[in-house]
């Protein structure tokens, strides 16, 4: 059976600049992943090379998604396909509500994959379903995508968005990222009660305090533009009590 993720040998620049150096990284149905690094590494752009932004020139190397050539796939393919990226960032979107959002999103999906579209009813209860992963309020989805959300309510509306999508793949790029304790556990639990034997989590994050909660299978560390070290949960423990510097002379010692 072929890897869900495979990344051969990655080179991304952007405006010429090179910032990828040769990622390799493979990605299995039931794992999850966490990938650490210095600020400006690369990690974000890993995930939107996957994810299909452009702005991010490949130039050398391979992705294959369920045993496809990522690159044949446009950026909305390769959400229908069961991609999902969880921004570092979430954009807002005026005068759209979530439930408009999602809705359409969903029957986007469905349509690719020649499936009957969900209607208004099927829809909600779908909705309330999911609403209860992250323990939502009903306020919250019925206001206009991330406007006036406060940083917690965007990385906790991912996770909702993410629990709507029921994606193959979910990149999530420092969820943990400004989240209260509470917040922290709950969208923790969210991901833990979407993680399956079908689907793969990738985690960006800088804290291992999250991998307390969600427990990765393999952690990686990107450090310039290179996974420079795999381990187990126990490597981002090592990673927090010895820091960058000990990354680097690992490196060094290595060559
Ligand atoms: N759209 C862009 N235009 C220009 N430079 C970019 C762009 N996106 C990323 N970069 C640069 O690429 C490098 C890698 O950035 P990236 O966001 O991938 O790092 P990161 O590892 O995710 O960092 P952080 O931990 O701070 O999120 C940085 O030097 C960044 O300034
Ligand atoms: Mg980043």
């Amino acid at each position: 059976m072929s890897a869900l993720l495979e990344i051969r040998d990655l080179h991304v620049s952007i405006n010429d600049k090179e910032i990828l150096k040769g990622v390799n990284l493979t990605i299995n149905k039931g794992e999850i992943h966490a990938l650490m690094g210095p600020n400006g590494n690369g990690k974000s752009t890993l995930a939107a090379t996957i994810a299909g932004k452009e702005a991010y020139k490949v130039t050398q190397g391979e992705i294959y998604y369920k045993g496809k050539n990522l690159f044949d796939l446009s950026i909305e393919d390769r959400a229908r396909e069961g991609i999902f990226l969880g921004f570092q960032y979430p954009i807002e979107i005026q005068g759209v509500s979530m439930v408009n959002f999602m809705r359409s999103a969903i029957n986007e999906i469905r349509k690719y994959h020649k499936q009957p579209l969900m209607s208004s009813a099927e829809f909600l209860a779908f909705m309330e379903e999911k609403k209860k992963i992250v323990e939502m309020t009903t306020k919250l989805s019925n206001r206009s995508v991330n406007e006036g959300f406060s940083g917690g309510e965007k990385k906790r509306n991912e996770i909702f968005q993410m629990a709507m999508l029921e994606p193959e793949l979910a990149i999530l790029d420092e969820t943990d990222s400004g989240l209260d304790i509470d917040a922290l556990r709950i969208v923790a639990s969210g991901v833990n009660k979407l993680h399956s034997a079908d689907n793969a989590i990738f985690l960006i994050t800088h804290y291992q305090r999250l991998l307390d909660y969600i427990v990765p299978d393999f952690v990686h560390i990107l450090y310039e533009g290179k996974i420079a070290m795999t381990g187990d949960k126990y490597l981002a423990i090592k990673l927090e009590e010895n820091g960058y510097d000990w990354v680097k002379n690992e490196i060094e010692h290595k060559n």
